[in-house]
């Protein structure tokens, strides 16, 4: 197969680990005769300094023809210490989201035989999660009207939902669950927003399409306690988009670490991969970062092209890594920490 793939390296760690990325995604297609035409674009803070904006046009145009879009990640400090920048690298991730009409963002949870007991939460508990948020990703809060009023002392965002945007990200919540557990979760806060209430209201209308899909509804502050204590009762999840940033930083400590965490954003075109952690820069420039997300994340873009055997050689050779403790020093705890780009050549020598 030909692919043809916008590589947006962004901030921070962003590079080094998408350099990994590219490294294993080479040494799979080089093993299974695919041919990859990586299109580098500029994106983040790294955009703002060379252009002036965080998602260019010229990006958007590379990813939109692209058949997928790999992404590092996005923000730096000299932005986050500063509230009155105008110009954001962030905004650039949701010019993003919003342009490709990536509305469905997949972050799966699973546990790594080798890594149970990094985990601060107990075996007993996490052993054989295997549950997938899945999170809105161009509406509710992060998008509806914002802004400040009486002379800047009051400030507001508004949390919008329309009942197309609620029943398409249901609806691939639905088909998910048909080819998993088939239990499927909508998270919520209906007993105090009305947003909250058209969700469950449309995801009501919509069970007796799918009669052997076992459906909840739970408040999101209740899931935020149950989620990491009894995580193995989720299978699939569907959630607005705040509630979803929020539940899914919590589950990557499932894992153990959230640099193992990847992540696929899908719309009705092209689709975007990426790790689910951010630009982490106190890290940055020093090869230290672990890239196993973003690696994990190429897995599911070859997945997602039907490349099942390609995706499986990236999660087998993963594993084999951390059995044999070829890792970074997030997860090294006191043996040897190999650095980003040791750690991408081991994995491309071992595909
Ligand atoms: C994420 C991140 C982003 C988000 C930030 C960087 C804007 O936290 O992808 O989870 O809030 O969506
Ligand atoms: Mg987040």
């Amino acid at each position: 197969m030909k692919l043809n793939i916008a590589l947006l390296a962004g901030d921070g760690i962003g590079p080094e680990v998408i350099d990994q990325a590219v490294k294993v995604s080479d040494a799979v297609a080089a093993k299974y005769g695919h041919e990859i035409t990586w299109a580098p674009a500029l994106t983040g803070a790294a955009a703002i300094d060379a252009v002036g904006e965080p998602y260019p046009d010229e990006t958007h145009d590379i990813c939109a023809a692209a058949d997928a879009v790999l992404f590092g990640a996005i923000g730096h400090p000299r932005f986050d210490n500063d509230p009155s920048a105008k110009v954001r690298p962030e905004q650039g991730l949701l010019k993003m989201r919003k342009k490709l009409g990536l509305f469905a963002n997949v972050r799966p949870t699973f546990t790594f035989p080798s890594l149970i007991d990094k985990s601060p939460l107990k075996r007993e508990r996490i052993e054989g999660t295997d549950l997938i948020i899945l999170r809105e990703l161009t509406g509710g809060v992060y998008f509806g009207e914002r802004g400040r009023k009486d002379d800047g002392n009051t400030a507001f965002d508004t949390m919008t939902y329309q009942r197309f945007e609620i029943q398409r990200l249901a609806k691939k919540g639905f088909e998910m669950a048909m080819k998993r557990g088939k239990k499927l979760c909508c998270v919520d806060k209906a007993n105090v927003l009305e947003s909250s209430r058209l969700w469950r209201e449309t995801v009501q209308a919509m069970e007796k399409e799918y009669p052997e899909v076992e459906v909840s509804y739970e408040f999101v502050d209740a899931v935020a306690m149950r989620l990491v204590q009894w995580p193995k009762d989720y299978d699939v999840i569907i959630t607005a988009n705040l509630f979803g940033d929020i539940l899914t930083d919590e589950a990557s400590v499932i894992s153990g670490s959230m640099g193992l965490m990847p992540s696929s954003s899908l719309g009705s075109e092209v689709s975007l991969y990426e790790p689910i952690h951010g630009s982490y820069p106190q890290a940055a420039g020093k090869n230290i970062a672990n890239p196993l997300a973003t690696i994990l994340s190429a897995a599911m873009l070859f997945e997602d092209k039907n490349l099942t055997e390609e995706a499986q050689a990236i999660r087998d050779v993963v594993n084999k890594s951390l059995a044999e403790g070829i890792v970074t020093e997030d997860l090294a705890e006191g043996g040897k920490a190999y650095k980003t780009s040791e750690v991408g050549d081991w994995l491309a020598k071992n595909i």
